[in-house]
């Protein structure tokens, strides 16, 4: 092997022209850190005539990733092409099996493959890294693995979509509905190819059940995490909960309980004064516990060219040192399967509901919530023009079973003009 760390890169989006550019720009910087040069044999990208403002010149191309993870001239395939199979799959397989290092930005990926992949880079002695796959330039993977090795991690929360903390703010802050800024998103090119990914939920939750492997040293597991996206939060939601004391945030929470392991991508209140609901635009935020270091907070661009670079290049300039670790930070075969639980914990709730403007329903809305156990901390109604009066109540800690139940049987009293909505309120 030459002493010059050789990368070659698939996928020449963004974040690769990102990666070029660092590699270019910061030669000598790179070389002095991790002791040894670090370059780029070759790229592969759809298109090779595409004009992508940076000097390609001096790369070989390959049309097929998977036959620039094979070629001797690397050491580091690195995969920017996203998507959970196809062409992304293949391309990693064939590096580790080639024995390359993979560094990779590609959350849904190992989501849904993470333990399959981290046996074979176990297997082939290699490293399989993933630094910009969680919330962007954040270096959270390294802080769980590395950092707060020997904690006990209690629980990891997070807003991990830039997408959905941009559109939930900027409804706040401007006064306009989910629909318009959920197209001034799409105007600004922040939406993924397919939105759900976003507005869903999803693309968070991949994100979040990284970081829970990690973190509770079980088989990365995504089919067991609880989602919800954001689309029927509404402009009145948001003002509502403000004048309730707290802000309305797309919240992923991973924690083991004695019921197992449990993974909520969910718009949830998190209290106005808590360093969450400090949170504004595209911008992503991770809070750990660890019994040790109790309570750490994390922030910083969830997205975007320098900071996706950056975290692709923190993983290079590991291996250029001559770092490795297992994947999920401890052994792939000995993490344990994820026995996914339904949130267990008591926790206060906001009820958001719309009830129909004749007397007596609000005595039935108590009822039913006494009826399953359900006891009122709070309530408001606020002002109305119409027949339908919005309500929030935010209850005293209590499962959310009991809220569905409730919930049941408001449905059956024909007192409501719209689906009740129940968020739950995370002592952040
Ligand atoms: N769609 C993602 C976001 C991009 O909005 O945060 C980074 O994964």
């Amino acid at each position: 092997m030459s002493n010059t760390l050789r990368l070659g890169i698939a996928g020449l989006g963004t974040v690769g022209i990102g990666v070029i550019k660092i590699v270019q720009e910061h030669a000598s910087l790179l070389e002095a850190r991790a002791g040894r040069s670090v370059s780029i044999s070759a790229v592969s990208a759809r298109s090779k005539a595409k004009d992508r403002g940076v000097d390609l010149s001096g790369y070989a191309w390959e049309d097929d990733p998977v036959a620039l993870a094979k070629r001797e001239d690397i050491d580091v395939f690195i995969e920017l092409i996203g998507g959970d199979s196809g062409p992304a799959k293949a391309a990693v397989e064939a590096a580790l099996a080639a024995g390359k290092h993979v560094v990779t930005a590609n959350k849904a990926m190992l989501a849904l493959h993470g333990q399959e992949l981290a046996l074979a880079a176990e297997t082939a002695d290699v490293n399989l890294r993933f630094e910009a796959a969680v919330a962007g330039g954040i270096p959270i993977i390294k802080t769980l693995t590395e950092s707060l090795a020997a904690n006990k991690i209690t629980r990891v929360m997070g807003v991990m979509n830039g997408t959905c903390n941009y559109i939930l703010t900027r409804m706040e802050s401007a006064a306009l509905p989910y629909e318009t800024v959920f197209e001034e998103a799409n105007q600004l090119g922040y939406l993924e190819a397919d939105p759900n990914l976003d507005v869903g939920g999803i693309d968070a939750a991949h994100k979040l059940v990284l970081l829970s492997s990690i973190a509770f040293g079980t088989q990365v597991n995504f089919t067991g995490a609880e989602l919800e996206g954001i689309g029927q939060i509404t402009i009145e939601d948001i003002d509502h909960a403000r004048d309730m004391g707290f802000r309305i945030k797309l919240l992923g929470v991973a924690q083991m309980t004695d019921a197992g392991l449990e993974q909520s991508m969910r718009p949830s209140l998190v209290p106005a004064t808590s360093p969450l609901a400090q949170l504004d635009g595209g911008t992503n935020m991770v809070v750990v516990e660890g019994d040790a270091v109790e309570q750490i907070v994390l922030r910083g661009a969830g997205a975007g060219e320098g900071p996706t670079a950056s975290a692709v290049m923190g993983d290079v300039m590991d291996i250029a040192r001559g770092l490795k670790l297992p994947v999920f930070g401890q052994p792939a075969a000995t993490l344990k399967p994820a026995k996914p639980a339904k949130a267990s914990n008591e926790a206060a709730f906001c009820l958001r509901l719309n009830l129909k403007d004749v007397p007596g329903v609000m005595a039935q809305i108590s009822t039913a919530l006494a009826n399953a156990g359900v006891s009122i901390d709070r309530m408001r109604q606020f002002s109305h023009n119409d027949v339908s009066a919005p309500v929030m109540i935010v209850t005293h800690p209590t499962k959310r079973s009991h809220v569905e139940t409730a919930f049941q049987e408001i449905a059956q009293l024909n007192v409501t003009t719209e689906t009740p909505l129940m968020l739950s309120i995370v002592d952040a």
